[in-house]
């Protein structure tokens, strides 16, 4: 559309109002989607149907221009994410999340630096008393149109600061995961002073800009090395295993500076897009740490510390009573109830498929199987979910912590497979536990308990876990895929 044709504009303008609001009815419905894991899918793919229409809006939209450079960055942008989501193995989605969300807080720290270089080349003065009448992107949604100067700059600051931050943080937490950076609790002298000392600098950086009264792109160019610099020392001293929790509190960070994008392009399905991942980035990091029993501020310290450092002085029998695949197989196949708990180990062996099977084969002679989900089993939040989806586990058969606790007094036959520290009865027992208060899965109430796994190698937390020295308990040695096979084998024969 020209835009001297007032009327087409109109029109444009009635257009991407509507395929905004659509998009944002679309993230909205594919977030209650994902709730559940039978209309995951649904929902990931209405919502991504909901970015799809978005981008198309903006495209389209009024003053855009350089459509060569778009629709490169479009191939290339669409080019690797297919790549990398074809590529990517379950296990590393959480570092995959965290690159994507880095890209995101880049996105939003280049746009202020663009702004700023734009500005500072017009030789525009900050005049903090003037009012905002448009949005920089010549947006339609009128009620943000119109803003004071003042705010506006702000906006720009904050979105600058979280941006870097939140760009270098995802990247060395995406690199710890991955392993090319150290992956567990990088200290150093004064680590606190130094962190503290970075953000008043900011600060100072963001009160000087406004003292001096007009762009000035060195602070500009200033405050975004301070927040980069921020971002990687702010992740370093979080150990490897934290940072599901990182990456959901930058994720939020992300979604805020979304947000504020939004505010300042006058775009509102950015400013709804970012809440909504501000949002639940946010809520997921509180559950996540509900669910571990740990703190925000101990997680972003660093301070997770094994039980031996927290000088826990309970005694414990360490008599292992390991058992043959013959006899664990005996064990199921006669039972009447067994209850499946997988954990992080099952993801590492890649076991789903084998444990399916297992499942299959009880059920056909007559034993009731369930599996009991542990929210934080796994490395991320949903981890035995999706790895059990893979494998066309029944959606009715998973239950949640709550729902199969009460049930495992009345189970023949617990089989533990990869996990360690969500049945972990020191939770319950041992105040000196670094997990203690950590809600569990009660295995230890049942009447067998069986064990696979590699070795006595401790979990994430780092710690014993007595319920593989209960006399109730029987080990299975070994990697869970190769054992489950073995033990899929001598089912069929017994
Ligand atoms: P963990 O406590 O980490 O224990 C996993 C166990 O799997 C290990 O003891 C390991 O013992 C075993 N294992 C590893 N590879 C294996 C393989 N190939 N075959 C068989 N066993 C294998 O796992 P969990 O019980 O699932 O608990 C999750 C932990 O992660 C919790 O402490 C939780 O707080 C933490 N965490 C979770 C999340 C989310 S959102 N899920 C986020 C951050 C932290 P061996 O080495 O002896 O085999």
């Amino acid at each position: 559309f020209p835009s001297h044709d007032i009327q087409g504009y109109r029109i444009l303008g009635y257009a991407m109002e509507f395929f905004y609001d659509l998009s944002v009815f679309f993230f909205i419905l594919g977030m209650k989607w994902m709730i559940h894991p039978s209309t995951a899918r649904k929902g990931n793919f209405t919502a991504s149907l909901g970015m799809g229409l978005a981008m198309v809006a903006t495209i389209f939209s009024e003053g855009m221009g350089n459509y060569g450079w778009i629709a490169s960055g479009l191939m290339v942008g669409t080019g690797v994410g297919w790549w990398l989501s074809a590529k990517v193995k379950m296990t590393e989605m959480p570092q995959m999340v965290s690159l994507l969300n880095g890209f995101g807080g880049a996105a939003a720290m280049l746009i202020v630096v663009a702004e700023a270089i734009g500005l500072a080349d017009g030789g525009v003065l900050l005049d903090l008393n003037a009012e905002r009448f448009d949005g920089m992107a010549g947006g339609y949604g009128n009620s943000i149109a119109k803003i004071p100067e003042i705010f506006y700059h702000t906006l720009l600051m904050l979105n600058l600061v979280a941006g870097s931050v939140s760009f270098t943080g995802s990247m060395i937490a995406m690199g710890k995961l991955q392993g090319f950076v150290p992956g567990g609790s990088v200290r150093w002298p004064a680590q606190r002073f130094t962190n503290n000392g970075l953000l008043l600098l900011m600060l100072l950086g963001m009160i000087v800009y406004f003292q001096s009264g007009h762009w000035q792109f060195a602070i500009i160019l200033g405050l975004c090395l301070a927040g980069l610099l921020f971002g990687v020392l702010f992740v370093m001293p979080i150990g490897g295993a934290d940072m599901p929790v990182v990456i959901s509190l930058l994720n939020s960070i992300t979604g805020l500076t979304s947000a504020l994008t939004g505010i300042i392009f006058d775009n509102q399905t950015m400013v709804m897009g970012g809440v909504l991942v501000g949002a639940s980035g946010l809520l997921l990091t509180i559950l996540m740490c509900n669910a571990m029993n740990r703190s925000l501020g101990a997680v972003l310290l660093g301070a997770f510390q094994s039980g031996a450092a927290t000088g826990s002085e309970r005694t414990i029998d360490t008599t292992i009573r390991e058992t043959s695949v013959h006899d664990a197989a005996v064990l199921l196949a006669y039972a009447r109830r067994v209850a499946i708990i997988p954990g992080y180990g099952l993801a590492v062996a890649q076991a789903q498929h084998a444990v399916h099977e297992l499942e299959l084969q009880l059920e056909e002679r007559g034993v009731e199987v369930l599996y009991g989900i542990h929210p934080v089993a796994g490395r991320m939040p949903g981890h035995m979910n999706v790895l059990l989806a893979e494998s066309d586990v029944s959606y009715d058969k998973l239950m949640e912590m709550e729902r199969i606790n009460p049930e495992f007094p009345k189970m023949d036959v617990v089989l533990v497979i990869g996990a360690n520290d969500v049945v972990n009865p020191a939770a319950e027992r041992d105040p000196g536990s670094p997990i203690y208060g950590m809600p569990i899965l009660q295995v230890d109430r049942a009447a067998a308990v069986l064990v696979i796994k590699r070795s006595m190698n401790a979990g994430y937390a780092g710690i014993e876990n007595e319920l593989f020295y209960d006399p109730r308990t029987r080990m299975l040695f070994g990697d869970a895929k190769g054992v489950l096979q073995k033990l899929n084998s001598a089912v069929k024969e017994v």
